[in-house]
């Protein structure tokens, strides 16, 4: 009761905003909030969304908002279209990014083999992939042998602009090309593309092409032929490609071509990548949807009067917890929500849990560590923490205490904050989940000094060494404003998301985080007395081009060598991996 009593308050102050509010006149925000919760909209057409699971699929164990598993997510769907979608028709869709976040996916070689099974008994609709299934050629076999061509997803894995490299060096489709198909209740003529951004990082099994560059292609012109507008209702544009995209714009390139064929279709996208919880609104018969990160978020969307001139567009963020999962099935207690199938995949994750070890005790975490709710000079901070205590744990046969160093460490490779409690082996795959080698290149302490500021004030290419999230949240500061700071007693932390309908999207009233800046890069910097002689700089060889560019161009302005700087002046280094390190440190505080 006095929850529901605070929640009023904060509500009351809310300031509705929103870019295009006065062309939707059934605009979220004059909604009422029900209780604790903000309700569902269920409209004709109703989606749900995931993207940028990362192989979360065993629940947050440490924090209660987001803690269900691949398991409940099942039996939420299935209860979920049972009980509240009746003759109305439901989508449900995944846009990528299944590796590299949790030891689910991690612990095991190849990487995914056990995740891909769990993640594949949902039963989505559409399906595509993310960059995270183009980094290693392992990861890219995976995904084509086990889920594209998997039965179950006969023609809903689609991948509009991705090739793949068979077995035998043909080059083949990532999956569908386009989807076309009628759904299941009303009827409604569906024709669904998927873009991956503009990855130019993949393994050489696959073949990404610009979004806009495909779409020149034959294949699509004869697409517009067969499906004219007449023949198609919604066109669903999914795939792992942000739905905001300041500096690219790819998504809006995508959409003013789509525009040209289709000028009076209803467009809904669906995004991921950048791992915010995200609504944009593209034009009257348009929008997108972005459902956050790491399995925290079931994104929700419906179009209503979806045959009429002014369809209606309701969008929610879902918690990724029972209680949300049951509240917005329609069940009375949580213990309700379960189904068999459901259950049977929990029970398999904690299977797997176990054969991998993921729950054996390393050590204890005394308190939380944050990536960006406290500031870099804060002791809570976790890159403070690396660069203090953790990176000078490094050892390596190539140098010794009488050399000064240098170890630089780009941010996006820390993935999560690292919380008070048990830290598990599954915990060093979060919080860490790339495998680093680390490099290293012998220079003048006066280049050294300043690489570090060169990559953090640099050109915006750099922003992709931090974390994905940190883009968009840098924005936040500049429109800080337009949603209420919640901070209410009883209310646990979490989103409070600014999209174009408002700040009401999301299911629950959180109290607010604060945002503190990530740079690109930080460092544990140990000078030793002979310090005018050259350092080590060791770094991650990931990324080596960044480096080498860095010092080239600070060798241009301050002329310290004679010589250009080259792949061959980067040697191994060597020693235990950054999660190998943290696990080390956590290690010693219980001895101590
Ligand atoms: C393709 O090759 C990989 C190894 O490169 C192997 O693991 C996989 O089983 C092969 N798949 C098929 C369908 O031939
Ligand atoms: C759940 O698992 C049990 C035991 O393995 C099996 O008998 C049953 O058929 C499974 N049910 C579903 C719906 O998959
Ligand atoms: C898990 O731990 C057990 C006992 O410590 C060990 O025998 C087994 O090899 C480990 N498994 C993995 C996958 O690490
Ligand atoms: C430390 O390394 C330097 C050069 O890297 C070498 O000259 C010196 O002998 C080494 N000292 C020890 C104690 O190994
Ligand atoms: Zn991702
Ligand atoms: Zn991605």
């Amino acid at each position: 009761m006095l929850t529901a009593f605070w929640l009023s308050i904060a509500v009351v102050s809310a300031i509705p905003i929103g870019k295009f509010q006065a062309v939707f006149n059934g605009a979220e925000e004059k909604g009422h909030d029900e209780g604790n919760f903000r309700d569902l909209k269920v409209g004709e057409l109703n989606f749900l969304h995931t993207t940028d699971t990362h192989g979360w699929l065993g629940s947050h164990l440490t924090q209660a908002n987001y803690g269900a598993d691949w398991g409940d997510f099942i039996s939420f769907t299935t209860k979920f279209k049972e009980r509240r979608i009746g003759s109305n028709d439901l989508l449900l869709i995944d846009t990528g990014d299944k590796h590299d976040g949790n030891g689910i996916s991690d612990a095991t070689v190849p990487n995914g083999i056990r995740s891909t099974e769990i993640f594949n008994e949902q039963d989505y609709d559409l399906l595509t992939l993310g960059n995270h299934e183009l980094y290693t050629e392992d990861n890219t076999i995976l995904e084509y042998y086990s889920t594209v061509v998997n039965d179950k997803f006969k023609g809903k894995y689609v991948a509009s602009n991705v090739e793949f490299v068979t077995n035998e060096s043909e080059i083949v489709p990532f999956g569908s090309k386009y989807r076309f198909f009628q759904t299941s209740n009303l009827r409604y003529n569906i024709l669904a593309f998927s873009f991956l951004f503009n990855f130019q990082r993949a393994n050489s099994r696959a073949i990404v092409t610009p979004a806009a560059e495909e779409l020149q292609k034959d294949w699509f012109q004869e697409v517009v032929n067969s499906y004219p507008e007449e023949k198609v209702d919604v066109i669903i544009v999914f795939g792992h490609m942000p739905i905001t995209d300041p500096e690219e714009h790819e998504i809006n390139k995508v959409h003013a071509i789509l525009r040209t064929y289709y000028p009076n279709s209803v467009i809904q996208y669906f995004g991921g990548h950048s791992h915010i919880r995200d609504f944009a609104i593209f034009d009257e018969l348009s929008t997108g949807l972005q459902s956050g990160r790491f399995a925290e978020t079931v994104g929700f969307l419906s179009i209503d009067n979806v045959r009429s001139e002014a369809p209606r567009f309701s969008r929610r963020y879902i918690d990724f917890n029972k209680d949300s999962f049951a509240h917005h099935s329609g069940v009375n207690f949580k213990k309700d929500l379960r189904t068999e199938r459901g259950a049977n995949v929990s029970s398999k994750i904690g299977e797997i849990r176990e054969e991998l070890n993921l729950t054996s005790v390393v050590g204890y975490v005394p308190r939380s560590y944050y990536m960006d709710s406290k500031p870099l000079t804060s002791k809570k901070n976790i890159y403070n923490l690396l660069t203090t205590n953790v990176l000078p744990l490094l050892k390596s046969k190539k140098t010794n205490s009488s050399k000064s160093r240098f170890i630089l460490i780009n941010t996006g490779s820390i993935r999560y904050d690292l919380y008070e409690g048990e830290f598990t082996k599954d915990t060093e795959y979060i919080v860490s989940p790339f495998s680093n080698d680390w490099n290293f290149v012998e220079i003048p302490l006066a280049l050294a000094e300043d690489v570090a500021a060169y990559l953090n004030n640099g050109a915006i290419l750099m922003t992709s060494m931090g974390p994905p999230e940190s883009r968009m949240k840098a924005e936040l500061p500049k429109r800080r404003d337009s949603c209420p700071f919640i901070h209410t007693p009883g209310f646990t932390k979490g989103y409070t998301t600014l999209d174009d309908f408002g700040c009401k999207g999301d299911d629950k009233v959180h109290n607010s985080e604060l945002y503190f800046p990530v740079p690109n890069v930080v460092q544990s910097v140990e000078l030793q007395a002979g310090w005018s002689e050259s350092v080590h700089f060791v770094f991650y060889s990931f990324i080596q081009p960044y480096v080498i560019n860095a010092l080239n161009a600070l060798n241009e302005e301050k002329k310290v060598v004679t010589y250009k700087f080259s792949d061959a002046d980067c040697m191994k280094y060597g020693g235990k991996s950054t999660g190998e390190l943290l696990k080390d440190y956590i290690r010693s505080l219980d001895k101590s």
